[in-house]
């Protein structure tokens, strides 16, 4: 890989050794990816602020960097911490646990990190504009900021992004390319059949975790989804697609900016394959993401991406007079800045009258020991949650439309 005289230096140790480790994992990185060169970036979303995820050499790297003087050279969102620091014990976690999620905390604030603590950092906290080059991790965030605004990043790995955030660069490759972000699988929704435009969100997420399993690590193009998809449902939709498959870009027809035409979608060539989607698949993919029919959950989690000011309103109109009935737990995981907006509406004591808990800047998806913590049975209406869960804790899995979840959560039980 070609590097500048300023990057031989770096790596050569002549600006320190935190921006010599940096470089050094980057170009490592680019060498193994064949990348031509390094770019400059104008902003990163840091994936490595979970001590759950990164674990102890994670946090001594980081807390190497803070002790070389490093700091972020771009401005840096963060993405949500193992748990809620504020209702810790709710977690079930060590003080020793926390005590380790803090510190890290702490590494990621002094290397100037943006106090975001969410998976959704494009609704609150983040910048992004078109064509922009970016360094993000976090696989709902980067398909996100991929797709939906048609910035570019690669799918960063953690720690890597902190690399790339201290360096301000990124080796060129993979999402970077205009030839690499060309459509390459077509998906029909049959739209004769399927009512797409009375899609719930559930049904958003199932259509995507489906794609995403079908494309694998293609880049794929969906046709026939209607303009007025909510930017939650686009949200739901591209967390599930980079569940389902490996996907870090999705193009949708005449909605995302990269695919005002099917052609510009494929970048004037054919696609490789097509692929409807019908009712069955819909339902086949809604029927796989749960464990059990019987719908008798004992913890509900919602926010699984991070739920937005509006999916609290949802959820407060839900459940609004309603009440979570005695060994039933309702979880909804959100950003800081989300809170703070709705509890200015009067959305979370509403939802808290009901008996539900807000947790923000945690993630009950990857610090999930529901099956330890005595849960049978976990509901959501997050395909990634449903997948991660029935994977990692071995508790049976429900998936469903929020109004369900919130309706099992309130049900007197016989
Ligand atoms: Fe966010 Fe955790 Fe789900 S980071 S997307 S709540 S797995």
């Amino acid at each position: 890989m070609f590097l500048t005289n300023e990057e031989e230096a770096m790596l050569n140790g002549e600006y320190g050794e935190a921006l010599e480790i940096a470089i050094s994992v980057l170009v490592k990185l680019g060498d193994i990816y064949e990348a031509d060169r390094m770019i400059e970036v104008e902003n990163a979303h840091i994936d490595s602020s979970s001590y759950f995820i990164i674990g102890e050499s994670g946090l001594n790297l980081c807390e190497k960097f803070v002790n070389l003087g490093a700091t972020f050279k771009v401005p840096a969102t963060l993405n949500p911490l193992g748990i809620d620091p504020h209702r810790w014990q709710e977690f079930r976690v060590s003080k020793s646990y926390v005590e380790k999620q803090n510190r890290l905390a702490e590494a990621h604030i002094s290397l100037g990190g943006i106090a975001t603590w969410t998976c959704a950092p494009y609704q609150y906290g983040a910048n992004l504009r078109f064509g922009q080059n970016v360094a993000w991790g976090e696989s709902n965030a980067v398909v996100s900021a991929n797709s939906v605004y048609g910035a570019r990043t690669e799918r960063l790995g953690d720690l890597t992004d902190i690399c790339a955030a201290v360096v301000g660069k990124y080796p060129r490759f993979g999402l970077y390319l205009n030839e690499n972000r060309r459509g390459q699988v077509l998906f029909k929704i049959e739209s004769d059949k399927l009512d797409v435009k009375s899609f719930s969100y559930a049904d958003y997420a199932a259509l995507g975790f489906c794609i995403g399993s079908l494309a694998g690590t293609r880049v794929p193009v969906v046709t026939e989804i209607p303009k007025s998809v909510t930017w939650d449902q686009l949200k739901d939709f591209g967390a599930a697609i980079a569940t389902g498959g490996s996907v870090g870009l999705y193009h949708i027809v005449g909605v995302t900016p990269e695919a005002r035409t099917l052609s510009e979608a494929c970048g004037g060539l054919k696609p490789e394959e097509v692929i409807s989607i019908g009712v069955d698949e819909i339902n086949e993919t809604r029927e796989k993401l749960s464990t059990t029919t019987e719908v008798k959950a004992d913890i509900i989690v919602l926010g699984c991406p991070h739920y937005s000011v509006e999916q609290l309103k949802r959820a407060a109109i839900i459940v609004k007079g309603k009440k979570v009935v005695e060994g039933v737990e309702l979880w909804i995981q959100t950003s800081p800045m989300a809170k703070m907006l709705a509890s200015e509406m009067g959305i979370i004591d509403i939802i808290e009258a009901a008996g539900g808990k807000i947790h923000i800047s945690g993630c009950f998806t990857m610090y999930n020991y529901a099956q330890e913590w005595g849960f049978g049975t976990l509901m959501t209406d997050s395909a990634k949650n449903a997948y991660y869960s029935s994977g990692i804790t071995g508790v049976e899995v429900v998936f469903d439309d929020t109004e369900k979840c919130i309706e099992a959560a309130t049900r007197q039980r016989s």
